[in-house]
């Protein structure tokens, strides 16, 4: 197991163990292939040094990002949305700095779902996973190469366009990049001098304030903070210039960054890092508080859980989402307690869930409402609670355990 952090080579100081852990998005085809699956100890870490909370154990990222990735963004209309704002600020910032033919590259584009809004312009999107890639390709026409972002597709990037990148963006990736220095290197190496990095990922004020400790699986090596990625900044010299706290992926932040001293900081960012000062995310303690909070929550939702099969009430989980598979195999919830999730995405669907094995079902299959339905997908509560009136109405209740264990 690693010993250090990955940005400082300082201690890294373990504030959490999750267990052993299966891939969060592992969904198995058949229960032959449960016999080889794959498994790994998730034990969490905080760093005096760079502040950066991070994973001990990443599984090989060819491991996670391949041609069988499970995550194709464009199946939330919520998301699209999201993207369709996102790139709109984008084209407004370009226009308000008069920064002209502009190249636009989006680290881990997915199946395109905000690089399609690009297409007019000069764009590029990196994507090693190569089934969501060939969608962007296919379905949206974008300029995409099927690789992970280094030092070669500079090279490439020179080649094809002859200069800087003007704007980086990337949502929900740079997290998952073990070796983040060399991203902020490339980056730093390849902007234009007026140019930005503008990236979003689940934060981590909100991680604790929620105690959504689902957040962290294999796909999640690092969880952001302001202070904790304005000290990776500075080694690049790159600074954050604003930030904007986003509601997508159960609470994220967007991060702006530039080359030292071009933009001055916003007062929203000064309110945000005042903010990140009171939570005291740059101690240790915070963690070790938050660590304990986490195994109540565990011991909660198991004899929730208990409980009610006492009662021999049902129980099912809403979406099969790669966050419970944290929980699941956390506090080792096997299908006599939930008996089925039910999901909307295909490809999940008549699977098995990593680790746990409880079987996924399209609602198409559901014949007769559970008792209860725990909320594997908090992070769409707004969406599914519209969604299911007719649930809600026939007196069926919701299990949550976010912010603490509960019925809702
Ligand atoms: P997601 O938010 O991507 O979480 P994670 O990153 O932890 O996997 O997953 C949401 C899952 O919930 C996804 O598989 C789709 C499913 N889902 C439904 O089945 N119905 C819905 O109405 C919504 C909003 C999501």
């Amino acid at each position: 197991m690693r010993k250090t952090c990955r940005i400082s080579g300082d201690k890294l100081i373990q504030f959490l163990d999750l267990g052993k852990q299966p891939l969060g998005n592992g969904f198995l085809i058949s229960k032959k292939k449960i016999v080889r699956e794959y498994f790994y100890k998730l034990k969490v870490g905080f760093s005096k040094k760079s502040n950066m909370v991070q994973i001990f154990n990443a599984p090989k990222k060819e491991k996670m990002f391949n041609k069988n990735y499970a995550f194709y963004s464009s199946t939330s209309s919520y998301m699209d949305d999201h993207f369709k704002k996102f790139s709109n600020q984008i084209k407004r910032f370009l226009k308000s700095k008069n920064i002209k033919n502009p190249l636009i590259v989006e680290i881990g584009s997915n199946d395109g779902i905000m690089l399609k809004r690009f297409k007019k312009f000069n764009h590029l999107g990196i994507e090693p996973s190569r089934n969501v890639a060939k969608v962007s390709k296919k379905k949206f026409s974008c300029n995409v190469l099927i690789e992970f972002f280094s030092k070669k597709t500079l090279n490439k990037i020179h080649r094809k366009f002859k200069k800087k990148v003007d704007v980086y963006y990337s949502t929900n990736v740079l997290g998952h990049i073990e070796d983040i220095k060399a991203v902020f290197n490339n980056i730093s190496n390849s902007l234009s001098n007026r140019g930005i990095l503008i990236f979003e990922d689940p934060y981590l004020g909100q991680i604790i304030k929620k105690n959504s400790y689902d957040q962290i699986y294999d796909e999640h090596i690092y969880f952001f903070s302001l202070i904790s990625v304005s000290k990776l900044a500075e080694i690049y010299n790159l600074e954050i210039f604003d930030a904007s706290p986003q509601t997508t992926h159960g609470g994220s932040m967007r991060y702006y960054l530039c080359k030292k001293n071009t933009y001055s900081k916003t007062k929203r960012l000064k309110q945000l890092l005042k903010n990140e000062k009171k939570l005291k995310l740059d101690e240790l303690s915070t963690f070790k508080l938050f660590s304990k909070r986490v195994e109540s929550s565990r011991n909660k939702l198991i004899s929730l859980l208990n409980k009610l099969k006492k009662q021999k009430k049902i129980v099912y989980a809403y979406g099969a989402t790669a966050k419970s598979t944290t929980i699941f195999n956390f506090c080792k919830i096997k299908d006599d307690l939930i008996k089925y999730y039910f999901d909307n995405t295909k490809i999940k669907q008549n699977k098995y869930s990593p680790g746990m094995h409880i079987k996924v079902n399209s609602f198409q299959k559901l014949k007769k409402y559970p008792d209860y339905y725990f909320l594997s997908a908090w992070n769409h509560k707004k969406e599914i609670f519209k969604k299911e009136k007719k649930f809600i109405k026939n007196g069926g209740k919701w299990i949550t355990h976010v912010p603490t264990v509960k019925i809702i």
